[in-house]
């Protein structure tokens, strides 16, 4: 049979190499965007006085008709062709014969291929955008009815202080938020049109690439065109944000599986989140949280993948760059599928504020005692020595600040007066805090509006 290369080979190509070599299998996910190109690509031709403007205009038509015929029907996209360009030349020249067999003047795939590309993440990142504000939404919106609930914050995964449970809820919203706009600069990344590069050293007709750029809705034009036949740096960037996105979601999933779990009682996932065990008829398991802490290694496997493939790469195009489509295709279906299953597990999450009060309270609170001492004029060294001592003290006995009477108070230190009996407790611990990022209610409700403000503006 023959193919877009055939003339050059005396023998048909062994079928084994061809399938081996052949991306349609996955590339036919640019199938839209392949035809968006071309159809860009007549004008351009048309202006270098390549097409008259009927040819331009019956050639455009059959594009035109062949992408509708694809919308129409998605088993249409499909045959014996090496890749997804080629399968659109053959049906253009099956419906407007010898002309269609122009199109490809001045043009190559190596840069066809990278205007696919570019073109479908610039169109899919914003889809992804959206499903990532959807679980930024779920987590305000907890954060909202967590009202003026407190729990532990923990280092070390140990009790390190009181906090709002909004605060922690809107914690996993900054790292989000992050991702989202590392989302935007992979696509300000791949904004760059690469047409008019030809195979590498540029084109023999003159495209107005500007103007190309300008109908294809990139803000600018490729600088050299043996970079360009090899620069895949904005799929870098796409799986960086992608694997970010789910080490983030990873680490999240990671503290409701703690929280929710039998030790902490802190949370509930929803039975509609949950599975069973076939066999332990008590079991409430977490599987969605664990399967997004799993395809986290995935992601960060397509990263590093992608980064090993391009680190040996000589100038110009190679076909080892044709790896780059399915660690896309599988980045963005995994982060797709773990942003929709998470909105349903954190929308039905259900908060304990009475459990995550008592985990709050006790000696979580040596700190405020300590800040106590220092209010009243001692160096924080010192009061950071004299209450590890009174830690020491209370944890042999087994009882915490709350039990201590004033004649106990004293015996370590003579500032200690009747007001630290309020100081200790974990509402008056989250009101002392008076930086805007802590966890005050104030700033804590100042952060959520801003958050709110935020999905508003989207
Ligand atoms: N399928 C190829 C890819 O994904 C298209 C470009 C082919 N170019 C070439 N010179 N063989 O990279």
């Amino acid at each position: 049979m023959a193919n877009l290369w055939s003339g050059r080979f005396s023998s048909d190509p062994d079928p084994t190499a061809f399938e081996f070599g052949a991306s349609f299998r996955f590339d036919k996910r640019l199938f839209e965007d392949d035809v968006t190109g071309s159809l860009a690509w007549v004008e351009g031709l048309t202006g270098a006085g390549v097409f008259s403007a009927a040819d331009a205009k019956t050639v455009s038509s059959a594009l035109q008709d062949i992408l509708e015929q694809g919308w129409r029907d998605p088993g249409f996209v499909g045959g014996p062709d090496e890749d997804v360009h080629a399968f659109v030349e053959r049906q253009l020249v099956a419906r407007v014969g010898d002309l269609g067999k122009r199109l490809h003047t001045g043009r190559s795939r190596n840069e066809q291929v990278s205007l696919d590309l570019r073109l479908y993440l610039r169109r899919r990142i914003p889809v992804l955008q959206k499903q990532l504000a959807l679980v930024v939404g779920a987590l305000a919106t907890k954060a909202e009815h967590a009202d003026d609930a407190v729990m532990p914050a923990y280092t070390h995964l140990r009790r390190a202080q009181p906090v709002l449970v909004a605060h922690f809820f809107l914690a996993h919203v900054s790292a989000l938020r992050r991702d989202h706009a590392r989302f935007t600069w992979a696509s300000q990344e791949a904004d760059a049109m690469p047409l008019g590069s030809g195979a590498v050293a540029g084109t023999n007709y003159a495209i107005d690439t500007a103007k190309l750029a300008s109908r294809l809705g990139f803000s600018r034009v490729v600088v050299n065109s043996i970079d360009a036949s090899s620069d895949r740096d904005f799929v870098a960037g796409f799986l960086h944000a992608s694997a970010m996105t789910l080490v983030h979601l990873s680490r999240l999933s990671e503290d409701l599986i703690i929280f929710c779990d039998e030790e902490h009682g802190f949370f509930q996932l929803s039975d509609a989140s949950s599975t069973g065990s076939s066999m332990m008829p008590q079991k409430k398991n977490p599987d969605p949280l664990e399967l997004t802490r799993g395809k986290t290694g995935r992601l960060i496997g397509h990263l590093a993948g992608w980064l090993a493939t391009m680190k040996g790469l000589p100038s110009g195009y190679n076909k080892d760059l044709q790896e780059d489509k399915e660690a896309v295709f599988d980045a963005e279906d995994t982060v797709a599928g773990v942003l929709s299953a998470l909105v349903g597990v954190v929308d039905g999450l259900e908060i304990f504020p009475k459990t995550t009060a008592a985990a709050a309270s006790g000696l979580l609170l040596a700190t405020d005692v300590a800040d106590f001492l220092v209010s009243k004029g001692m160096p924080f060294r010192q009061a950071h020595e004299v209450v590890g001592a009174m830690v020491r003290q209370l944890l042999a006995q087994g009882r915490d600040f709350g039990a201590l009477t004033l004649a106990e108070w004293q015996q370590h230190s003579k500032l200690f007066d009747d007001d630290v009996r309020r100081v200790v407790t974990p509402d008056a611990s989250v009101r002392a805090r008076k930086t805007p990022q802590s966890t005050h209610p104030q700033a804590v409700s100042v952060a959520l509006a801003e958050v709110t403000e935020w999905l508003r503006r989207l």
